[in-house]
């Protein structure tokens, strides 16, 4: 809207004067979209067909995408990505009343990617220089936003509600997953869901902060093997509520790489089911088994990590190889946990109250 002076007092507004963008609710116009001259593409109320994935890629750098509407997708079994947002310097907006209604109750069957029907994953960012703002994205078949290989990424107020799926068999339904990345922050966001509310196998300088995450299996690093590393992770200001864990680092059995430089702090837990706190090195397979074996987590700092875990929970479990960590900092209150683990590896002179209700 362009507004022109015309006296003093008088301006007329002349509507349509500047462009809006590419409106795109056909999805046979998503090539069209990529190449609209003014770099805006609306997302209104699109229809994404069974087995295709919306490619927001080969990106104009400076491209703005807007979602807007009901966006909602065909039912297929397959294992493509149903979103795909790919680009240098892209922003990309939910207005508000957005909704991406993925419908993933069509697929759930309480096995997620164990098996039975065969799931998408919701979302695949790979972004430079970005931001992705303002989602509200509901009941995904699994996995919902994955971050890969990109670099000064911000991730605000993304809103991932799959409460649904506690009573319909939603399962691995991993809220955010941040691979592979550096300067990557994710802010202001809620996930409820039946998976990992947020969580890192490798990469630097990391932030998930000011969230919320309901129903699911905490914040996680990890599981670590392979030779990957995450280094400066930042946790802080986050609400882990009902979920099974709170925090946790998981590293392999047997294999190699490195966790460091990692803070949690100001993070409340409430009504966690089996550990508060939990650091195991000693992953085989998808579970914890026998002794754990070297590897390095150097320099982590646990501060004003506090609140309740459920009577059949333990607060705190530690289970490190004794020789491959160092520098720890621990200030945490975890109670109401009522079943006592043994603790290995506990770095000595810290006072962590692990293996005790
Ligand atoms: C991340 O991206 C790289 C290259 O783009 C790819 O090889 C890798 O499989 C991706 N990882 C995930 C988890 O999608
Ligand atoms: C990290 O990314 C943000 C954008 O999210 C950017 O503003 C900032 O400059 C980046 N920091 C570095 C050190 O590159
Ligand atoms: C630890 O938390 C419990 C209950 O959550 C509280 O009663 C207690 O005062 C706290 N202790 C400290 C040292 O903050």
């Amino acid at each position: 809207m362009v507004g022109l002076k015309i006296s003093s007092t008088v301006w007329v507004f002349v509507l349509g004067a500047v462009a809006s963008g590419f409106d795109l609710n056909n999805f046979d116009q998503l090539d069209a979209a990529k190449r609209s001259p003014d770099k805006r593409i609306v997302i209104r109320d699109l229809f994404v067909p069974a087995g295709k994935t919306l490619e927001l890629t080969d990106l104009q750098p400076g491209t703005v995408i807007e979602f807007s509407g009901r966006v909602t997708f065909g039912y297929q079994e397959w294992d493509g990505f149903m979103v795909r947002l790919r680009g240098k310097n892209i922003r990309v907006e939910g207005k508000p009343g957005n909704l991406l209604d993925v419908e993933g109750h069509r697929w759930w069957d309480g096995k997620g990617g164990n098996g039975g029907r065969k799931k998408p994953r919701f979302m695949q960012v790979t972004l430079d220089d970005s931001i992705v703002v303002g989602l509200n994205i509901k009941n995904t078949p699994k996995d919902c936003f994955i971050v890969n290989s990109s670099h000064n990424l911000r991730v605000d107020r993304i809103n991932i509600d799959i409460k649904d799926g506690d009573k319909k068999g939603g399962h691995n339904t991993d809220g955010f997953g941040v691979s592979g990345s550096r300067n990557v922050t994710v802010s202001n966001c809620q996930v409820h869901n039946q998976d990992d509310c947020f969580a890192t196998t490798s990469g630097s300088d990391t932030i998930f902060e000011n969230s919320k995450c309901t129903g699911g299996h905490g914040i996680s690093v990890g599981s670590m093997g392979a030779g990957k590393v995450v280094e400066r992770l930042t946790v802080r200001n986050c609400r882990i509520l009902a979920n099974s864990n709170g925090i946790r680092i998981k590293t392999r059995r047997g294999e190699t790489g490195a966790v460091r430089d990692i803070t949690f702090e100001n993070i409340e837990l409430k009504d966690i089911r089996q550990y508060g706190i939990v650091i195991q090195g000693n992953y085989y397979n998808s579970g914890p088994k026998g002794d754990p074996t070297p590897f390095p987590i150097h320099n982590l700092v646990v501060n004003n990590v506090h609140g309740t875990v459920s009577r059949k929970g333990t607060n705190i479990l530690i289970w490190v190889d004794p020789g491959s960590v160092s520098n720890w900092k621990w200030n945490s209150n975890v109670s109401g946990g009522q079943k006592e683990l043994g603790c290995k590896g506990v770095p000595s002179g810290l006072n962590i109250r692990c293996g005790k209700k």
